[in-house]
């Protein structure tokens, strides 16, 4: 029975380039999707920038650029990696679309008349400097379990306890240093508590799909189990805010001026907004595929981090605006790099871009990251080691191998005409039979299973050529009678419908390989489709070159420092190369030197008190007392880094940096200098 699917990837925040583990996704699910396509069902598989939120808009502003340009500049960035990895998403769209907007806000005006949204006053942290309302985020202080500095306003990163930012002891804004005010505002809740929900949502996490299979893996099945509570249980659902007030970027709110819906909130409408730009486009009907009678099965590729937007907010909004659920929730785990974790700020140690750059095959890495993938949340390591490995000796020497071992007799000798001696049922019906179990581990995505199969089935081929040992018959082939041509021509054929039949099953994984091997080598048509692994060839074309070995070189490469650090003149290596975004980070402002003093008790230090031009002074502890004077220093315009966390020190607190060069060794008498600005600049004034 043929199916139609919809399938989407998670919709990457639009505020940086892909990582490792992006791609990794978009890998799981494109060989997915090709699977499901060489099995005849019909596939739309879409993608979006999720564009909207305050991560957004705040680097913008940093960047002087309007938010639409700073997703625009990342959007352009994402056809580099998709082709070069050969993700065939058949549509990348952003959810600050037109289509986005007219969605988000149908679903909102439906699940309000439906009773699901109300309204209510609460109070938050407000930036009375920056002049908006702080997410937690960007709100620090001290820990009030473990007393740990400077830690975000949702958890400790010290202790790992979870509070509100109210109970931050010592509040500051990251944005402005300032002490955060509560203020109140209205917001609008979706009320996720309603026994209309949870009775839906009990069910629905319970569910299977049309063709069986369970909606949700069992540890996702557990986690929300935890969320919802058992049948006589209470659920442990809190009604979910989904408005901000402005400054946002974001989509307005119907009625309800000033007011925008929370990123979270039409992030995944952004699936169905991409899909409907793609029918737009296509011809196809949006409104057959999204409508809850309709057959098509709606299946999300997602992370672990995203599972409670998923499983929760998503199919209760979707069921309670009267469109299609969700059939399919495939949660993955994370990738580590050598073990370690990926900063989300910082990025891996593999840069996608840099792997493709240094001339690495991306089909390498679709298979080694195959070759890892199973069913479970389970986190996956990408160790160089291991992937040279898998790649030379299985994608290289099992299966690769068996085509240039075969196919070079079948050319010189036999003109690339195969001949199989006898029958060959048997032999076709193996591999059709093994292709149909590697198509279901594909199907069930159990993919690690599926590539050992498939080596193992190499290994077959291969044991069954080398037993045989073709070279042996054709030494004397010019001599010898038409038995033994025969019998060699027979055993390579039946080794090439060997590596046809891998071919086969290594489609979905190395879309580009085996489409040359199709079309190149036994000269078909079209690609492979799974029906054609039991069908040995009849000829091959002369077999040109078809993949590389990693040369374990290019893994140095790819995670060596990008410039090797040189000394210089002041006694220390330059740093590691940064780009302009990590640069953005560092606010520098021009500042007035109001006040200069020295430290009781310190013989270093002084104490400056320095007008940023923010309506206020700051206290800035500096070491320069060896090369100045208090005095002259008074009314000087300096240079001070303004959102360095503040740090307590022994004398006050210490508002800030001000910048001075000095030799690397402290010991030579090179001395201290305080930078200093030409004239005209102003107290307040960013430096870029
Ligand atoms: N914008 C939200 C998703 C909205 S979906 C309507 C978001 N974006 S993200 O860019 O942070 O993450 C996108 C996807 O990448 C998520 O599925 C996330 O789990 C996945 N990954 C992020 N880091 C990852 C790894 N280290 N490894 C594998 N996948 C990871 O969340
Ligand atoms: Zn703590």
């Amino acid at each position: 029975m043929s199916r139609t699917l919809f399938v989407t990837t998670a919709l990457p925040y639009a505020n940086g380039s892909f990582h490792i583990g992006h791609i990794m996704e978009y890998i799981q699910a494109d060989i997915w999707v090709r699977s499901m396509r060489m099995a005849g069902h019909t596939v739309h598989f879409v993608g979006a920038d999720d564009a909207h939120g305050a991560p957004i808009m705040l680097k913008a502003e940093s960047e002087g650029i309007t938010p639409q340009a700073l997703v625009a500049r990342y959007a352009a960035e994402r056809p580099q990696y998709l082709n070069g990895f050969h993700i065939a998403f058949d549509h990348w769209h952003s959810t600050d679309s037109p289509e986005n907007i007219e969605l988000s806000q149908t679903i909102y005006r439906r699940l309000k008349d439906a009773g699901f949204i109300y309204s209510k006053d609460i109070e938050q942290f407000y930036d009375p400097v920056k002049g908006m309302f702080l997410p937690d985020r960007y709100i620090k202080g001290e820990c009030p379990h473990c007393h740990a500095k400077d830690q975000y306003g949702d958890a400790c990163e010290v202790c790992s306890t979870v509070y509100s930012p109210t109970e931050l002891i010592e509040p500051y804004s990251t944005l402005t240093n300032a002490r955060p005010v509560l203020r109140s505002s209205e917001h609008f809740f979706f009320r996720l508590s309603d026994p209309r929900c949870v009775e839906f949502l009990r069910e629905w996490v319970a569910g299977t799909n049309a063709n069986g299979d369970k909606r949700l893996q069992a540890e996702v099945l557990a986690k929300t189990r935890e969320w919802l509570g058992g049948e006589d249980e209470e659920a442990n659902l809190a009604d979910w805010d989904i408005s901000r007030d402005e400054p946002y970027f974001g989509i307005p709110i119907p009625d309800a001026p000033g007011k925008y819906f929370y990123v979270w909130l039409d992030a995944p409408v952004g699936y169905l907004a991409s899909l409907k730009a793609y029918c737009d486009k296509a011809g196809f009907d949006f409104h057959a595929l999204t409508d809850p009678a309709s057959g098509t099965e709606q299946v999300h590729f997602i992370g672990k981090d995203i599972v409670y937007f998923h499983a929760l907010f998503w199919p209760a909004m979707l069921q309670f605006a009267g469109l299609k659920t969700p059939d399919a929730l495939n949660v993955h785990g994370f990738i580590t790099v050598s073990g370690e974790k990926m900063s989300k700020s910082r990025g891996t140690g593999i840069s996608p871009l840099r792997y493709l750059e240094i001339g690495m095959d991306a089909e390498w890495m679709r298979y080694y990251i195959t070759a890892k993938l199973n069913s479970h949340v389970e986190d996956l390591d990408f160790n160089p080691d291991d992937f040279v490995a898998r790649v030379n000796s299985d994608l290289v020497g099992k299966y690769v191998n068996i085509a240039s071992r075969a196919a070079n007799f079948i050319s010189k000798l036999f003109d690339g005409r195969l001949a199989y001696a006898g029958d060959t049922a048997a032999m076709r019906e193996e591999f059709a039979a093994v292709a149909a179990q590697v198509r279901d581990d594909f199907e069930h995505r159990e993919y690690g299973r599926a590539i050992r199969r498939i080596m193992a089935q190499a290994d077959l081929i291969n044991q069954a050529f080398d037993a045989a040992q073709p070279w042996v018959l054709a030494k004397g082939i010019q001599t010898a009678d038409d038995e033994t041509r025969a019998r060699l021509q027979d055993i390579c054929s039946r080794a090439l419908a060997g590596f046809k039949a891998l071919s086969v099953m290594l489609a979905p994984v190395l879309p580009v390989l085996t489409r040359r091997v199709a079309r190149e080598l036994f000269g078909e048509a079209r690609d492979f489709l799974w029906s054609d692994a039991g069908a040995p060839p009849t000829a091959i074309t002369p077999f040109k070159h078809l993949m590389q070995r990693v040369e374990p070189k290019m893994l140095d490469a790819l995670f060596e420092p990008p410039a090797a650090p040189q000394a210089t003149p002041g006694g220390e290596p330059i740093a590691d190369l940064i780009d302009i975004k990590d640069f953005a980070r560092i606010d520098l402002r021009i500042a007035r030197i109001v006040a200069a003093e020295e430290v009781d008790g310190s013989d270093k230090l002084l104490r400056l008190t320095l007008d940023v031009g923010e309506g206020r002074h700051r206290q800035v502890f500096s070491g320069i007392k060896a090369s100045y004077q208090p005095g002259d220093l008074v009314d000087k315009l300096t240079v001070v880094v303004a959102n360095l966390a503040p740090r307590k020190m022994r004398f006050g607190v210490s508002e800030g940096m001000v910048l001075a060069a000095s030799h690397a060794d402290e010991n030579t008498d090179a001395g201290i200098y305080v930078l200093h600005p030409w004239p005209g600049a102003q107290p307040g004034m960013r430096i870029s």
